[in-house]
């Protein structure tokens, strides 16, 4: 038996006369000759050649959708759509699969809104293989980039006491004894809500225990999956999405900004040098959507140029206050996309005031800076004015928000005070507040939600296509 080797492999290598053992599922068969066989590893099917008198049984166990093995030689292929092929020699049928009942043939193709309510088999498809590279990709850039620069990956729990952000949108643990009968005499489930007597919830962010590892360890960062309850079925929020939250000790804003730029450029990068066929793919994909669109409504670039475009020029950098002058200032667009914007100081931005300023205003990534304090997060750094913190949040083209940060209050007294005037409860946090205590320094971090990211580098629409199982209110049941 030769060596497996993956489709990806054999076709880039682009040699000729050695033996292989492929192992795939079928794409098609036609003519009773040539397989287009699919691995997984590429789009790109390898052709299959099989030999004249094969048995007849055997060539109609070669359906769409069927597993096989292969053995046999690469060879030089005399038709014009590849270089190489594979001609068999011995062939294995691993698994059937039933050609009427299979849902992925060639002669309908499926919608995105289809695909998701067949998990296993959307994977199979060339938009979803190639999605699912790309994120496995930036996900490994993300380590990469967080390696090189001496960071330390910190698991922060699932389960914990804290509501990080004072948002409130939570998913409350529960436990259910399984040793009583699930019900109760009047017909409801027996559960409690509490986690061994303590109310628990799921995680909305890492961040404040990222801040316990930052006091130690100097930069750290988190990459999990996070939740929020938000009962909003759009095209960017999910109930359970991956974040990642570098912290760093002895940041300040300026340092955070730069930081995350540089890292959203570099992961950017590593899927343009390392996805480029994956890439190439979804962009042509896009393409085609775009020309269902009409003209006025079509992106200028294409989705290989809008990447480049991020990578080579400097986010825009301003402050909220800048931002509210200029949508102030702006005429209400008779386009319903950029409507009402006429914005007053203080009130939090909309998605299509940041859609004004990234996509019309400036045409470019934007980090905004110093936010009105009553709109952020308790844990932000107050500035002299008594009015505005140490946010930013950085805007993208076609995504909106897709990082959140801030310097943090290391100032006990400030940050005391703060929490009770929000009412926040400050015995319960005093694990966090011990981090003021014992040798506070200024620091700094951010959280950018690797979905928006994925939808951002990959074009696709609607964030439910960029994970491989999407919890929201319609979908939870794989
Ligand atoms: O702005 P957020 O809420 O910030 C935090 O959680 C901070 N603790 C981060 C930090 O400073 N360490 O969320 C950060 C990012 C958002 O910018 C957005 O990209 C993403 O997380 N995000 C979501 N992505 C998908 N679905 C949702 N429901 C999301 N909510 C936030
Ligand atoms: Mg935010």
């Amino acid at each position: 038996m030769s060596q497996r080797v993956k489709v990806k492999q054999i076709l880039s290598d682009d040699k000729v006369q050695y033996d292989v053992t492929v192992k795939g599922w079928i794409r098609s068969f036609r003519n009773n000759q040539f397989i287009a066989l699919n691995d997984g590893s590429t789009n790109n099917n390898l052709q299959i050649v099989i030999e004249p008198g094969t048995d007849a049984g055997l060539l109609k166990r070669l359906t769409t959708g069927a597993a096989i093995s292969v053995t046999g030689e690469i060879i030089a292929s005399l038709g014009k759509g590849q270089k190489v092929e594979l001609k068999a020699r011995e062939l294995e049928v691993l698994g059937d699969c039933d050609p009427e009942k299979y849902p992925l043939q060639l002669k309908n193709r499926p919608s995105l809104e289809y695909l998701r309510e067949i998990a296993h088999l959307r994977f199979r498809t060339n938009t979803f293989g190639a999605i699912f590279r790309v994120r496995h990709s930036l996900a490994f850039a993300v380590h990469q980039f967080f390696n090189e620069r001496g960071f330390v990956y910190l698991h922060t729990p699932v389960i914990t006491a804290s509501d990080a952000e004072g948002a409130g949108e939570m998913f409350r643990v529960t436990t259910l004894d399984l040793n009583k009968p699930p019900r109760t005499e009047s017909g409801d489930i027996d559960f409690k809500e509490d986690f061994f007597g303590r109310a628990t919830n799921l995680t909305v962010s890492g961040q404040l225990e990222g801040e316990l590892g930052a006091m130690a360890f100097g930069d750290i960062y988190t990459f999990g999956p996070t939740f929020r309850a938000e009962n909003s079925n759009t095209a960017r929020h999910l109930a359970e999405f991956w974040m990642i939250e570098p912290e760093m000790a002895f940041y300040d804003l300026e340092d955070n900004m730069n930081l995350a730029e540089a890292f959203i450029k570099y992961v950017i990068g590593y899927v343009l040098q390392h996805n480029r066929e994956d890439l190439e793919f979804l962009a042509q994909r896009l393409a085609e959507e775009e020309k269902q669109k009409p003209q006025q409504e079509r992106s200028e670039m294409g989705l290989l140029e809008k990447l480049e475009f991020v990578l080579n020029n400097e986010f825009m950098r301003l402050t909220y206050t800048e931002a509210i002058d200029i949508l102030k200032n702006s005429k209400p667009n008779k386009s319903k996309k950029f409507n009402y914007l006429i914005e007053e100081w203080g009130a939090d931005l909309q998605s299509e005031h940041e859609r004004y300023l990234v996509e019309k205003h400036f045409k470019k990534p934007v980090i905004l800076t110093d936010y009105p304090a009553a709109i952020k997060a308790f844990y932000m750094k107050q500035n002299e004015d008594g009015k505005t913190v140490r946010a930013m949040d950085i805007l993208f083209p076609g995504i909106g928000e897709i990082v959140g940060g801030s310097q943090r209050e290391e100032n006990y007294d400030k940050l005391v005070k703060r929490m009770q005037e929000l009412h926040l409860p400050t015995e319960e946090l005093s694990w966090y507040l011990d981090t003021r205590r014992f040798g506070a320094c200024p620091h700094a971090g951010f959280g950018l939600g690797f979905e928006r990211l994925v939808l951002f580098v990959t074009g696709m629409g609607n964030i439910r296509d960029v994970i491989p199982f999407p919890r929201t209110p319609k979908s939870a049941e794989f």
